[in-house]
């Protein structure tokens, strides 16, 4: 390593991932990135590495527990320190609750739940490590859930629990962590302008969806916050009446 400061974003290859990771490179993260698709990584690790730092992209899918320790490995083997950790990496299915079938219930909490849960229980001694050489700042976790996952929207159940899961998680995070320099910050937006949500163009034009740029404007904001401030939640609605809906 560089001895800058490291990031490890899941899903940043594309998305609201992809908007981190530019940021956190851009102010001069050194980045482990990963996601499943080999191409598409491979043009965003050009991308990133335009900016002048290390990046290392890892293809790892995290519904399979043996990626999920493959990437954890690589963590460990090519860092001294994690300052930030982004859980970028998530899925989404829609369907009622009567309609949903358990095993995309299951997919969606391998996921959205499980690998983030896998990645904090092995990577807390390196952002353990990230808060003690940056006592001012500590290290961050940036958690990226769902206003779903705060209010309820007919046809998103599961993907709802498991992004409420997901802030469940930051929020335990806090109070076994926080103390120690760690602390983590689950953002919870509306439709956001993605390939994720190319699907519901015919509800919600894309102009009027949140921006990845916004996304990532909170979660830097996040990782500029002194040690002393720690924000369990962040939601962002889109505008208009129906402020609760996605
Ligand atoms: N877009 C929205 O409206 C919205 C709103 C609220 C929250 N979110 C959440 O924000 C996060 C990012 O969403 P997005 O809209 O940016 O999605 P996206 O455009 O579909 O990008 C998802 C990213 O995660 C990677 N990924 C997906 N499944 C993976 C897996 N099993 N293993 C490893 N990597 C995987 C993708 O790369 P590969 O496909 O190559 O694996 C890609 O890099 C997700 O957690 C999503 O639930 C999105």
């Amino acid at each position: 390593m560089t001895g800058r400061p490291t990031a490890l974003v899941t899903g940043g290859s594309r998305g609201i991932g992809f908007a981190i990771a530019r940021r956190l490179a851009e102010a001069g993260h050194d980045l482990i990135v990963c996601a499943r698709r080999a191409e598409t990584m491979a043009d965003a690790e050009r991308s990133l590495s335009a900016t002048g730092v290390w990046v290392h992209a890892v293809q790892a899918d995290l519904a399979v527990e043996e990626d999920v320790r493959r990437l954890i490995q690589v963590c460990q083997d090519r860092c001294d320190r994690l300052d930030v950790l982004v859980l970028g990496a998530g899925i989404g299915a829609a369907g009622p609750v009567e309609e949903l079938p358990l095993r995309r219930f299951d997919k969606l909490f391998a996921v959205n739940v499980r690998a983030p849960y896998a990645l904090v229980q092995a990577l807390l001694p390196l952002l353990r490590k990230g808060a003690a050489e940056n006592p001012r700042h500590g290290a961050k976790i940036v958690a990226l859930a769902s206003i779903t996952g705060v209010y309820p929207e007919p046809g998103l159940a599961a993907y709802g629990a498991s992004k409420a899961a997901l802030g469940a998680l930051c929020r335990s995070v806090n109070a076994e962590a926080s103390a120690a320099g760690v602390s983590a910050t689950v953002i919870s937006p509306g439709y956001v302008d993605t390939d994720m949500t190319q699907g519901v163009h015919d509800e919600v034009e894309p102009a009027a969806m949140i921006s990845t740029a916004d996304v990532a404007e909170l979660a830097m904001s996040v990782t500029r916050l002194s040690v002393n401030a720690v924000v369990p939640e962040i939601v962002v609605t889109r505008p208009g009446g129906q402020l609760h809906r996605a």
